[in-house]
């Protein structure tokens, strides 16, 4: 055999595996070509590269060289083909196996395999009570409105009817920001800002804005610094509601509270007023919920002092309310039975995901 007759042969087999090997439609097709042109034993290719020895050492360098170049084309086309192939191949998988799927085609879907489980989050029980409470509070006909956390002695105290001097407005039972307005630093100042210890605020916020009838509710969190221990946290919710129309009465109040603890604490729960002193109400009263054999205090409430509806430009004589704040996270820990406030905000997921 010359190097002509080589060189020729090695074309030939090159032009028929390309085209061939562009035509094939399947699997089995594919594995009878590639064992038919690069089988290690009887193939094409090693047929002609055995012919190879009767060519003369000057002609090896070149035949060699063109064989690598003909067997590496040999090689692409098998690729390509089984790529083409085997894309194919993976839609067209059914359930038993039935279908023909390429061995070299990548990663194989199993069905039969079951799935990856998505691991779900939750909502923080603090977020869900929240969301139970607003829910029982619409159906009462409360909307819910926000307010800021950062507050002004004007919102969290003077409209309130909080006069300077009432220990409620100490440095050390409030959190004041030293780092916002010009008299930030002395806690007598309108402009001075703390992070708000009751959400009062919010009836102040809601009647400045809107005109009476007013009936809302606003759940967010409040800050003291207070020790952390079962029943303490620096950073609790509370719930404020705020009703007022041209006769709201204190019976209103009363059946309202009760209508809501029978709602989210479920069965006929008893309530009961005490005598107490707010300085934003008159009268004022602590709500206590009879739960599990004992009276257990939630909050409290009271009707709207004229003073404060004169802070925002409303007529006592003409209008009056009742105002109410309670704890979530009592009403949450009563409801849930858990003992210590800490848990809830120690973001341990084992006990978190409970809820
Ligand atoms: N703001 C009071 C507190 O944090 C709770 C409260 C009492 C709210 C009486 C009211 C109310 O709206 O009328 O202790």
């Amino acid at each position: 055999m010359s190097l002509a007759e080589f060189t020729s042969s090695l074309d030939t087999l090159l032009l028929a595996a390309e085209k061939s090997l562009g035509l094939v439609a399947d699997d089995a097709g594919l594995e009878e070509l590639r064992v038919l042109y690069t089988g290690a034993k009887n193939g094409q290719l090693k047929t002609i590269q055995k012919g190879m020895g009767v060519l003369s050492p000057v002609e090896k360098p070149a035949a060699g060289k063109k064989f690598n170049e003909v067997r590496d084309a040999v090689q692409a086309a098998i690729d390509s083909a089984a790529a083409r192939i085997g894309s194919s191949a993976t839609t067209g998988v059914t359930i038993g196996g039935t279908a023909a799927v390429s061995k070299k085609s990548g990663p194989q879907v199993d069905p039969t395999l079951p799935g990856l489980r998505p691991r779900l989050g939750r909502l923080h029980p603090i977020t869900q009570t929240i969301e139970d409470l607003k829910e029982i509070m619409g159906r009462l006909g409360f909307s819910a409105t926000e307010g800021p956390e950062i507050e002004d002695t004007w919102h969290n105290f003077v409209a309130l009817n909080i006069p300077e001097d009432h220990p409620a407005r100490d440095p050390l039972d409030n959190f004041y920001l030293a780092t916002a307005g010009k008299n930030s630093s002395d806690p007598t100042a309108l402009d001075a800002k703390l992070l708000r210890s009751q959400t009062s605020t919010v009836q102040i916020r809601a009647m400045e804005t809107q005109q009476p009838p007013l009936r809302i509710i606003s759940l967010g969190r409040v800050y003291r610094p207070d020790e952390a221990d079962m029943t303490h946290f620096p950073m609790f919710h509370q719930m404020e509601g705020l009703w007022i129309d041209i006769s709201v009465t204190m019976a209103q109040l009363k059946s309202v509270l009760r209508m809501f603890a029978t709602s989210y604490l479920g069965g006929d729960v008893t309530i009961r007023f005490r005598p107490s002193f707010f300085p934003f109400t008159e009268p004022s009263v602590e709500v206590d919920y009879f739960w599990n054999d004992q009276w257990v205090e939630f909050g409290g409430a009271g009707m709207v002092d004229p003073n404060v509806l004169k802070a925002v430009g409303y007529d006592p004589e003409k209008v009056s309310g009742f105002a109410f704040g309670l704890g979530v996270e009592r009403l949450c820990m009563r409801r849930y039975g858990i003992t210590d406030i800490r848990d809830l905000f120690r973001s341990d997921v084992r006990f978190l995901r409970q809820f």
